[in-house]
């Protein structure tokens, strides 16, 4: 296997090490996967997260499996391949990595080189895929604008530069003097926690706010465009993200402010109809009720107290005012494209 490096995944020495985002940012550790069955742990712990970077992991993993173990069988390799399929079932990359491992498998009649190559195509493929779309969202914003995101669509979410915060960063770099709110992303607080880590990085100009702060500087006039990434773009357009993206996109139509979703066409869903048609993963009720922070677990809420938590919500497509995708912005309606390959 090659030798990689990216923000929040990296093969060296013959090992996968995995950066633990549950630890960030205030600690900086990478751990690492042992075998299939621990990065399912690891991606359900959302220690490795993000829609591209979890398809990535998931086809290191396998491909670091076959490589320790050369005299595995078929039947093994799929049985791990089924079980990190369906991980985390809303990002459509996974299922999609797991997919493609298995039909080159299958295609190099069981060749474990087949996984191998084919893990380091979708690796790099990523890369790639991160770039154009930053180019293409880069156009769209001017010099003195100010853009809320809301989750983490950068480098710890993908094997490149980022989706919405990839074009935020690459915008940066351009020399346009741009400022992003970010949304501090409830329950697990990816924007709070690794979306100003990143930024931070970069040296971009930031500001943090609660998620309810976001359609009262709308109305302040202090937004002038809203990117996100997504986690399963639908036939029609309707797409999956993080939760809380939705009401961002409530807000901004309201407010007439552009609304536009960053996303390689590894996250698009052919198979899917519309966004009813997107599972979406229910998590446990520690995440609404308290927080953990590296020290402690904190738990604010009675225990007695039910709770409701889904991981993603679906925007309609009638509320996007742009799709960022690799090859340039689609713009409504969206109507089953799938660019580039
Ligand atoms: O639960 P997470 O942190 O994996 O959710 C991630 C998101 O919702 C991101 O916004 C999404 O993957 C798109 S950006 C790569």
């Amino acid at each position: 296997m090659k030798e990689f490096t990216s923000t929040g995944l990296t093969y060296s020495n013959g090992k996968l090490l995995v950066l633990d985002q549950q630890q960030l940012p205030w600690c900086e550790e990478w751990i690492e996967c042992l075998d299939p069955s621990h990065m399912c742990e690891i991606i359900l712990q959302l220690k490795v997260r993000g829609a591209p970077l979890i398809g990535v992991a998931a086809a290191m993993a396998l491909a670091c499996y076959v490589t320790n173990n050369p005299t595995l069988d078929a039947d093994q390799v799929l049985a791990q391949a089924t079980k990190l399929r369906s991980a985390r079932p809303t990002a459509v990359n996974l299922a999609a990595a797991v997919d493609r491992m298995m039909a080159a498998y299958q295609q190099s009649n069981f060749d474990h080189q087949g996984i191998i190559d084919t893990a380091w195509q979708i690796y790099q493929e990523d890369v790639e895929l991160c770039q154009q779309m930053a180019a293409h969202g880069a156009e769209l914003i001017s010099d003195g604008e100010s853009v809320l995101t809301h989750c983490n669509g950068g480098g710890l979410a993908t094997a490149g530069i980022g989706t919405a915060l990839g074009v935020l960063i690459y915008a940066h770099q351009q020399g346009k003097k741009i400022h992003v709110y970010v949304d501090e992303t409830r329950p697990l607080l990816q924007g709070g926690r690794l979306t100003t880590w990143e930024l931070n990085r970069y040296q971009v100009p930031h500001t943090l706010i609660c998620d309810n702060m976001a359609a009262s500087l709308m109305a302040q006039g202090k937004i002038h465009k809203v990117m996100v990434g997504a986690d399963r773009i639908a036939a029609n357009g309707d797409f999956a993200n993080k939760i809380g993206t939705y009401s961002v996109a409530v807000n901004a139509d309201y407010h007439q402010i552009p609304f536009y979703t960053v996303a390689p066409y590894t996250t698009v869903d052919l198979d899917c109809p519309g966004g009813s048609q997107i599972p979406v993963e229910q998590r446990g009720s520690f995440e609404v009720k308290g927080v953990k922070t590296l020290e402690s677990n904190i738990c604010w809420a009675p225990k007695e107290s039910a709770t409701y938590n889904p991981a993603f919500d679906v925007t309609p497509a009638k509320l996007v005012t742009g799709w960022v995708l690799e090859s340039g912005v689609c713009t409504p309606p969206f109507l089953g494209r799938k660019e580039g390959r």
